[in-house]
């Protein structure tokens, strides 16, 4: 029998709220802590100062174990050609706004995990240190491991799992292809290679001993109880967390969310480099949402930022990316800590 999330880690749901970088900060992690779950920060677009932070108000504000995530990337060397091209691709929307490419700060990337995080780490040693996208080099992750915090990482098939647990993590979160936000998959990018849930996580139950816990498309308590029939031991969500009042998003974001254009979400790289899942606007419409002149990730997010600027201004969210699952029916405005008992209801 695979131990469950509660007694790996001694909390009392085995409700984990998924990371979720750019779309909530430490408030949502101890809302879910303190509620009972594992309560989780993002940290990709955090700085070592903005992360140190976190951790202390984190820190001041809940006694529970709280999860720490980063993302796990090689970073990527600059392609000029590449950018070029990406940017006449862009250029009519660029011409259409009156925006000058010449003047376009770079955005808010995404810094894979370093040194530097680790030396704020070292101070806080969070009960769990999470990764996307594979992890990272070994002398990193060892550093991690010798102040004991529990190491989690996303697969989404069998072989990143059996990857991730032969380097010895303690939990791997199955992440079907239904699931908001990037892909994890760091051993292919082969998008054929994605599977959904219900086919993923009994899968990787079989195939690995350390507990597995099933992200991507679950909704609410039932959901919730089905994965853990399927040998799941313990349940991350994402996109239901968005309508909580302590979620980051922007308004429009949050009314995508909540319009029946929810329903019709599809992976896109346009956005970061990478594929994401989101809820399908213009520009996915008009340029992918797959677009192979993409920079690699995280390179892309710069090139689009002042597009999205400049349409959210006017009230749209034609260029924005609306993160988001494929199952947006759990998206409630409850409290997180509310939220995270009401899906722990059917256990
Ligand atoms: C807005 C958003 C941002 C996300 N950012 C991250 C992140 O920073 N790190 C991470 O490990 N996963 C991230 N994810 C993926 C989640 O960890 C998880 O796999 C996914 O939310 C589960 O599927 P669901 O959204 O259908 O619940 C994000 C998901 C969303 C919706």
């Amino acid at each position: 029998m695979m131990m469950k999330l509660t007694e790996l880690l001694g909390i009392e749901l085995p409700i984990v709220q998924a990371p979720m970088a750019g779309a909530q900060g430490s408030a949502m992690a101890i809302a879910v802590s303190n509620a009972g779950g594992l309560g989780s920060m993002p940290c990709a677009m955090l700085t070592a100062n903005g992360l140190h932070n976190e951790l202390e108000s984190i820190e001041t504000q809940t006694s529970k174990p709280f999860n720490v995530n980063f993302f796990a990337h090689a970073a990527p060397a600059a392609d000029a050609k590449r950018e070029t091209a990406w940017h006449a691709v862009l250029t009519p929307y660029y011409k259409k706004f009156g925006i000058d490419p010449a003047g376009i700060p770079t955005g808010p990337g995404r810094a894979p995990f370093s040194a530097e995080f680790a030396d704020v780490l070292e101070v806080h040693q969070p009960a769990v240190v999470s990764f996307h996208f594979g992890l990272p080099p070994e002398p990193l992750l060892a550093r991690v491991r010798s102040w004991r915090s529990k190491l989690f990482s996303s697969a989404t098939t069998v072989e990143e799992a059996l990857w991730l647990e032969a380097r010895g993590v303690d939990a791997i979160i199955a992440q079907g292809v239904e699931a908001g936000g990037h892909r994890g998959m760091f051993l292919s990018d082969d998008l054929t290679t994605q599977i959904g849930t219900l086919a993923l996580l009994p899968q990787i139950v079989r195939a690995v001993k350390v507990p597995v816990i099933a992200a991507g498309g679950i909704a609410d308590a039932r959901g919730v109880a089905a994965a853990m029939a399927l040998g799941a031991a313990g349940v991350q969500l994402g996109t239901s967390y968005l309508l909580c009042p302590e979620a980051t998003i922007s308004a429009i974001h949050r009314a995508a969310l909540k319009s029946e254009a929810a329903r019709h979400t599809a992976l896109t790289n346009l956005f970061t480099g990478r594929p994401a899942r989101g809820i399908v606007n213009y520009v996915m419409q008009e340029l992918g949402p797959i677009n192979e002149a993409a920079p690699a990730f995280p390179l892309a997010t710069s090139a689009i930022a002042p597009l999205r600027a400049k349409a959210e201004a006017d009230g749209l969210g034609d260029f924005s990316p609306l993160w988001s699952g494929q199952n947006a029916t759990g998206c409630k405005e409850l409290p997180a800590a509310q939220l995270t008992r009401e899906l722990a209801a059917c256990l």
